[in-house]
């Protein structure tokens, strides 16, 4: 199969990218300790994974409330900025974009991890089912502290600094997280959104918070360089919606007012039930780009682009063995296959060590 589509130039917002393969946000917990700073092995790892058309940083915390895993990096102190420009610079210099990805992970999270040891932050006070991933080792969930309504404008400032940090570190946008059981998607989600306030109860309400940061990131940066990722039919960290349809339909007919570059969406994810949901429904009701993710290869990415399904198609676990995936896709090479016991803290092992094809075909000489 000829991947034509795939290799054809698209826009995304102000930029025009070359191709349709984006690298798709990644944890890897390999920030430099102690700051959750990002530093020269960061900056080579991306470096390495410049030929796709947009990087999408890993989940990036905007503030100590908002991180949730041990190892992954901030960008709320001023080195970790400096940190964020060695990465940049070295993406830059290799010729590809990079978003950062703005994350506040709410009640994903463990009171080891929080200013003062304090509980976890959530719309309401239930807990994730399972461990989280502590400095100490895995932490069962503790339950989370319900946000109180005044508390909201302190996040959204979160949100509005975090972007100003990330273009003083040299981003060239942002990717609002509203995915994946995260802050966001617990509002958005009345299996964890039980308020009673503005925030709470009815869609308009639970997609409020949403709609503020965008309001205020858009601010920041102005739409076209701002994206937003969420996750439908996502039951990743204990997820759960009653009517995910109504509920996103509503999401993208607003989210329209901002004039975003993008809309990201996790189609497939563990074991979620997608079969249920319409995701073209989504695609065609928004104004911007439409990036699919979850579970992609070369051909079903190829045939969702001609079938008019996506815009552009990010790649996960693909570019975490295959720095240079665009060229192995389009010389239809043999992809490696990721090591999943290094995904996650430790050095370079797992993390740049992966051969390209020409490093590949070094070895064989
Ligand atoms: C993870 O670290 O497991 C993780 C982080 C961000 C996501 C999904 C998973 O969106």
């Amino acid at each position: 199969m000829s991947l034509q589509n795939l290799f054809k130039p698209g826009t995304l917002g102000q930029y025009t990218l070359p191709h349709r393969i984006i690298m798709a946000p990644l944890t890897r917990s390999r920030s430099a300790q102690p700051g959750d700073i990002p530093h020269d092995l960061n900056a080579q790892y991306y470096a390495q994974r410049s030929t796709a058309a947009l990087i999408i940083s890993e989940a990036t915390q905007i503030s100590q409330q908002g991180k949730g895993y041990a190892f992954t990096p901030g960008i709320h102190s001023q080195e970790q900025i400096n940190g964020w420009k060695k990465v940049t610079k070295a993406v830059h210099e290799n010729g590809s974009k990079i978003f950062m990805q703005l994350w506040h992970v709410g009640r994903v999270s463990h009171s080891s991890l929080q200013p003062n040891n304090q509980l976890p932050v959530a719309p309401s006070a239930i807990a994730v089912d399972g461990q989280a991933f502590t400095y100490e080792g895995m932490q069962d969930f503790e339950i989370p502290r319900a946000l109180e309504s005044d508390e909201m404008v302190e996040i959204i400032n979160q949100y509005r600094q975090a972007s100003q940090n990330a273009l003083e570190a040299g981003f060239d946008g942002v990717e609002i997280h509203a995915a994946n059981g995260y802050l966001l998607d617990q509002f958005l989600k009345d299996g964890t959104n039980k308020r009673h306030d503005q925030y709470g109860g009815t869609i308009e309400n639970r997609v409020r918070l949403i709609l503020e940061v965008t309001q205020a990131v858009t601010e920041v940066l102005g739409g076209d360089r701002v994206g937003i990722r969420i996750s439908p039919t996502g039951s990743f960290n204990s997820m759960s919606d009653s009517d995910p349809q109504s509920l996103n339909q509503y999401l993208i007919k607003k989210l329209n007012d901002y004039n975003l570059a993008y809309l990201h969406v996790v189609e497939n994810f563990g074991d979620s039930d997608n079969s249920h949901f319409n995701f073209d429904n989504l695609r065609h009701l928004f104004n911007g780009a439409y990036i699919a993710n979850g579970g992609y290869t070369g051909e079903s990415a190829e045939r969702s682009l001609s079938e008019g399904k996506s815009d552009f198609v990010s790649f996960g676990s693909a570019f975490i063995a295959n720095p240079d995936l665009p060229t192995r896709l389009k010389q239809n090479a043999k992809l490696s296959q990721p090591d999943q016991d290094t995904f996650y803290g430790g050095d370079a092992k797992g993390y740049t060590d992966y051969p390209t094809l020409k490093d590949e075909n070094r070895e064989m000489k």
